[in-house]
């Protein structure tokens, strides 16, 4: 994969690393990797791809996040400076990016999100269902991709006949993020997503739906600056809610799973107790943070000696902050029950994930539906089980049970 040579204003004393994002390892590698650097130095240059910065450190990146005129939004995706897209309101800042907030927070309001519980563990337990009589699976896929894709297919009002391409489009997109090399594949992903919901807009014009429960139709009800969202507004704000909801879910899902199925004593824990599973979730989301957002400088500004000018980009990793010691006791160790537990698995700025009470309700819900049905399971993979990264996820995990 490229890497790039460093810049001459990258002085000696800014440490350099090489970490290539880009390539399968052994799960738990990455976070090791970033471990290190975040011990390392408070800021160092990365070589991969054009080459960025990497802000390493709980309260540098909490700042920095809040910082939207020196950390904008112009770009999130650290080997793409210049992103040929536009995503809102995700590469949206200020103002205009509050506005747009307003419009789409209610929807995946707590309260409206609630509504769906019940919804939502109808459609987990069928799946579970379905599945146990088989006696094996790939949870991965199986179950930790499919039951939040047919989760936000319900909440969003989107027919369900459409999730396995959506998901194959998303998977691509994701895939290749964080190959600096070549966006083909993505700018034609996003291209088929685009006509898809440019057809699903014109479906809800003709035949509008609730607006309580149809995303496209009270996404045609909503007004920016006093006038309604223009089509593509409109093809923006579905693609960046697709992209965002489908592939965190599954790949967070995945790492509790990892977890459960490779750390008996916890699952016992949940087992005996399932009043812990919201603050395993929680546990979870700081221990195997999957979302390592960019952002581009919008001004020049020296950050723990090193200068870093206009235009260039800054990974600000989460599990970096998540997994600080300063900011958590034992913060190498998974502690089902920890206590205070401030993470910034969701964001810590404006930009603070939108979904992150439906993703806490499908989590909850995943794991507590799943250990009803199915609580004794063993792995059977013959090869140690492996993460990409990108958005990072464990690829695969097979499991057994007896039926
Ligand atoms: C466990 C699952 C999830 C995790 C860990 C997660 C994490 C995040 C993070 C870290 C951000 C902030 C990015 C930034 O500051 O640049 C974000 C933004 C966002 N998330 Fe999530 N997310 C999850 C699930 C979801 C779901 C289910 C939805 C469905 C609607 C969603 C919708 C969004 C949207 C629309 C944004 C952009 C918000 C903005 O730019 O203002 N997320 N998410």
């Amino acid at each position: 994969m490229t890497m790039s040579e460093v810049p001459t204003h990258v002085p000696d004393t800014c440490p350099v690393v090489h970490f290539d994002n880009s390539r399968n390892q052994p799960v738990g590698g990455y976070f090791q990797e970033l471990d290190e650097m975040r011990e390392l130095a408070p800021a160092v240059w990365n070589t991969f791809g054009q080459g960025f910065w990497v802000v390493t450190r709980f309260d540098d990146q909490r700042a920095a996040y809040q910082d939207y005129e020196t950390f904008t939004s112009e770009s999130i995706i650290a080997v793409d400076p210049n992103p040929q897209y536009m995503w809102i309101p995700t590469l949206v800042d200020g103002p205009d990016h509050t506005q747009y907030r307003r419009l789409l927070n209610g929807y995946f309001s707590p309260a409206n999100v609630a509504k769906r519980e019940e919804q939502n563990r109808e459609i987990a337990r069928k799946i579970i269902e379905e599945l146990k009589a088989k006696g094996s699976c790939d949870l991965a896929h199986e179950f930790c991709g499919e039951f939040p894709t047919r989760a936000f297919f319900a909440l969003a009002g989107f027919d369900q006949k459409d999730a396995p391409r959506m998901v194959e489009l998303v998977t691509t997109i994701f895939d290749q993020m964080s190959n600096p090399d070549d966006h083909s594949a993505q700018a034609a992903a996003a291209g088929e997503i685009s006509e898809y919901f440019a057809k699903l807009l014109d479906d809800r014009r003709a035949n509008p739906r609730d607006t309580s429960t149809d995303l496209t139709s009270h996404l045609l009800t909503c007004t920016f600056n006093g006038e309604p969202l223009t089509q593509e507004t409109l093809l923006n704000i579905l693609g960046v809610i697709i992209l965002a909801g489908l592939d965190t879910m599954k790949c967070q899902l995945g790492y509790s799973f990892y977890h459960l199925a490779t750390f008996p004593e916890d699952r016992q824990r949940i087992l005996d107790d399932p009043s812990l599973i919201p603050s395993f979730v929680e546990e979870s989301l700081r221990y195997y943070t999957i979302v390592q957002p960019a952002r581009k400088l919008g001004k020049d500004v020296e950050f723990a000696g090193c200068p870093m000018k206009k235009g260039e980009m800054v990974l600000l990793d989460l599990a970096q902050s998540c997994r600080d010691p300063e900011a958590f006791p034992e913060a190498d160790k998974f502690i089902i029950d920890r206590q205070n537990n401030k993470h910034l698995a969701f964001g810590p700025g404006a930009h603070r994930c939108m979904g992150s009470h439906l993703a806490r309700q499908e989590l909850v819900i995943a794991i507590e539906e799943w250990h009803k049905a199915i609580p004794n399971y063993e792995l059977t993979n013959t090869e140690p089980l492996t993460e990409h990264g990108g958005q990072r996820g464990v690829n695969s995990i097979p499991v057994r049970w007896d039926i």
